[in-house]
């Protein structure tokens, strides 16, 4: 069963980003989101940007990001701080001084991060995506329910997946990334997950179902008081 905290919507592929930005879109006008990147979450932006064209107010939003790839500037246009700007914060209005993304790769740079979010009053409304192997963030299996923000090393199955961003070239997708931890991330008043397909329907049953684990750093979810996911019937398949 599901654990009691966490709502499951079901709808088809592509009503994902609508009904997901239905929920987010309630940090309007002035609140923190949570946002995460890859390709899951694409659609509920592009919806919020619609939105907005439509009347909602986004300027006054603040953003903080998941996670980073060490090593990539943020002019780099394989960064997530590159995707952040063009795909959320430019189209949403959003100026750079309220848009938050980690780097660096120190001790000291991932408490700073936490610092941010804390001194913005914590994160209204976080957006997730879900890894293969059952990460949030980038936080891989072994990332215990206490982690912080900090450097991890990447999965090679995490970084097979991603090097399609990379033109497909493994060797260029960066080994280490900063990421929230799971606590950082348990930490938000409110929890989007975001979910499409079947390969990525074992890591999340497992997620929802499963045991709480750090072999599964999204089970962790389920000890959340406000989790909503939103995700096709591949992704909810049982098989
Ligand atoms: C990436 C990101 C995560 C993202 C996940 C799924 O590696 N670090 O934040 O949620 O993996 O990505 P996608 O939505 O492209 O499948």
């Amino acid at each position: 069963p599901v654990s009691p905290t966490t709502r499951v919507i079901v709808c088809a592929t592509d009503e994902i980003g609508e009904v997901a930005a239905g929920i987010v879109a309630s940090v309007a006008p002035a609140g923190v989101l949570g946002v995460a990147t890859g390709s899951s979450p694409l659609a509920l932006y592009a919806s919020l940007i619609r939105r907005r064209a439509e009347g909602l107010r986004t300027e006054g939003l603040r953003l903080f990001a998941l996670d980073e790839y060490v090593g990539l500037a943020a002019s780099d246009p394989c960064s997530y701080a590159a995707y952040v700007r063009s795909v959320i914060a430019g189209p949403l209005g959003i100026p750079a001084d309220n848009v938050r993304v980690p780097s660096g790769s120190t001790a000291a740079d991932g408490a700073a991060y936490e610092r941010a979010i804390a001194d913005a009053g914590g994160v209204d409304v976080q957006i997730v995506g879900i890894g293969r192997n059952g990460h949030i963030g980038f936080n891989e299996p072994g990332s215990d329910a206490e982690t912080r923000t900090r450097v991890v090393e990447l999965d090679e199955s995490t970084r097979r997946a991603n090097a399609e961003h990379f033109g497909g070239d493994l060797a260029q997708v960066p080994t280490h990334a900063m990421t929230q931890g799971v606590a950082t991330i348990l930490s938000a008043r409110r929890i989007v997950l975001v979910a499409a397909g079947s390969a990525k329907a074992a890591a999340l049953r497992a997620a929802l179902t499963g045991p709480v684990t750090a072999d599964i750093p999204a089970s962790f979810l389920q000890r959340h008081p406000d989790v909503t996911v939103v995700a096709d019937p591949d992704a909810l398949r049982e098989d």
